[in-house]
């Protein structure tokens, strides 16, 4: 109701109607709320609020110190997470970590590592105990070079700024014509349309799914032979909260679904673009294509599961999954190639949902972390605390090392820093990524190929209470600008992987 029929675009839709990922966040009578599971019956007499409804001054408090401490990257779920937070300190309640931990706990972002979060929800507090302290959004900083920093590390044309945090980002769902009919996948590798995303669902006539209580499985054996170091893994989702969407008028160019955000290499090819054009050619009127929770899961390209072993002498074979609808896996036979020249590719076909070679530092990163973990193997630096440094094709170098305690601490160079905040919040980002993809992040899959983990909760993103602390110490060197979270990514990853040991199976908390 909030977004069809009263226009407000502050609120989100990153699951409805699973209620999940907290992006839709608002408040009733002043208390937070997830808007894609309460009716508009139960609020009735009750009052509604939208970021674009608080008290001025608070939104521009938490607006600016989310932009001061680079909290949100795509803003997608930022308007959400602001309405948690904000109404926590209306309502007058301490916003220390373990607090502000919990109520982010209704909450999901995929791209900041939440630590930039925890240090916005400081920053506003301050701000609000001692106004002399005034946030300072855009002080002394330049917005050009910060949004030229985010595409580097986003892959795509990025913004920075107070615009971003209110959710004004620019989301294809958000700038379609309100008369636009709408289509959505009907389950059959076709288009449902209907007046509105309700009437297109109604029409799909799809019934929602649920989380499994299945374990996610390897869909490769290993490679026989005598290994010094073995790795298998899974199934993983790219994650990315804003959903594929895309408009377009009759004989225009349909609007992309990458509006501030890479999403993670996960809509480079999405089927909505090209269906939006086609769909609005057919109908003669603008048609909005919109990809619910549950499509990104079954038609989105995953990371592709891997079966590896690396011998003493440092060569190896890396397998890696191909399932049906997959693109060419080529660049990521080179990705691996790059990184660690010593292994052999093998392709193999299994049941499962498309994997891509788009995916964040997809063949490289795997690459990366075997060479990286060889190389600690090899010279006996391995547990906990030992720094990985990787160099990325890219020219980026991180060096990542995980403490016993868990806290992280990272050394970043990637040329000139054009804005020192925006290239912290990429990195922690990468760190949370990296962490969850070695320790909690997989699908389940049938035998068939059917993926049972349907909701976002079940993709094992890591939540904002279980994020470790971490340290970035970034170095301006006098080379171009690069782009240093895939080398991030890669380093934390070997780090995270040594520090537990070096099981030959992710994710190592899930699984059998
Ligand atoms: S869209 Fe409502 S919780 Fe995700
Ligand atoms: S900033 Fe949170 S999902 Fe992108």
């Amino acid at each position: 109701m909030l977004r069809e029929q009263l226009g407000v675009r502050s609120a989100k839709d990153g699951c409805s109607p699973q209620g999940q990922c907290g992006c839709c966040t608002v408040w009733v009578d002043g208390s937070p709320r997830v808007a894609c599971v309460t009716p508009a019956r139960r609020v009735a007499g009750r009052q509604v609020t939208t970021l674009e409804g608080i008290d001025p001054d608070l939104r521009r408090r938490w607006v600016d110190a989310f932009v001061d401490t680079g909290a949100s990257q795509c803003g997608f779920c930022t308007p959400g997470i602001v309405m948690r937070l904000a109404g926590m300190e209306r309502r007058g309640g301490r916003l220390g970590e373990d607090e502000v931990g919990r109520a982010l706990a209704a909450h999901l972002c995929r791209c900041t590592g939440w630590r930039t979060i925890y240090a916005a929800a400081v920053v506003a507090a301050g701000a609000a105990a001692s106004p002399e302290l005034r946030c300072r959004s855009g002080r002394g900083r330049d917005g050009d070079a910060a949004a030229r920093q985010a595409a580097l590390e986003g892959g795509t044309p990025q913004s920075v700024g107070a615009q971003v945090v209110e959710g004004g980002a620019g989301f294809a769902d958000d700038t379609a014509p309100p008369d636009a009919l709408v289509a959505v996948p009907d389950g059959a590798g076709g288009w449902a349309v209907g007046d509105s995303p309700a009437a297109a669902r109604r029409a799909a006539g799809r019934v929602p799914g649920r989380n499994s209580t299945v374990s996610v499985r390897y869909p490769l054996e290993p490679p026989d032979g005598d290994f010094a170091l073995g790795l298998r893994t899974t199934f993983v989702e790219p994650a990315y909260l804003e959903l594929d969407a895309s408009w377009c008028e009759p004989g225009g160019e349909p609007v992309s679904p990458l509006a501030n955000g890479g999403a993670f290499g996960g809509k480079c090819h999405s089927a909505v673009t090209a269906a939006a054009r086609r769909l609005a050619d057919e109908h003669g009127r603008p048609v909005r294509v919109l990809y619910g929770r549950e499509d990104v899961v079954r038609l989105g390209p995953k990371r592709p599961p891997i079966a590896a072993g690396v011998r003493a002498d440092g060569t190896g074979v890396i397998r890696v999954a191909r399932t049906p609808g997959s693109g060419d896996l080529e660049a990521w036979h080179l990705a691996v190639g790059d990184a660690f020249p010593g292994l052999a590719v093998e392709e193999h076909e299994v049941a499962g949902p498309p994997v891509s070679a788009d995916i964040r530092a997809a063949g490289w990163a795997e690459g990366a972390v075997l060479r990286a973990a060889w190389e600690a193997l090899s010279s006996g630096r391995t547990g906990a605390g030992h720094p990985v440094t990787v160099a990325s094709p890219e020219g980026a170098s991180a060096t990542v090392a995980v403490d016993a305690d868990g806290a992280v601490g990272v050394r970043l160079s990637a040329g000139a820093v054009l804005d020192e905040i925006v290239l912290r919040s990429y990195a922690v980002g990468a760190v949370h990524q990296a962490l969850g993809w070695v320790r909690r992040e997989g699908l389940a899959v049938d035998d068939e190929g059917e993926v049972l983990d349907l909701t976002i909760r079940s993709f094992g993103i890591i939540p904002a209470r279980d994020m470790p602390p971490v340290e970035v110490v970034v170095e301006d060197d006098a080379g171009p600008a690069r782009r240093g979270s895939d080398a991030v990514f890669a380093a934390t990853a070997a780090a995270a992987w040594l520090a537990a040991g070096l099981p030959a199976r992710w994710p190592i908390e899930r699984g059998g």
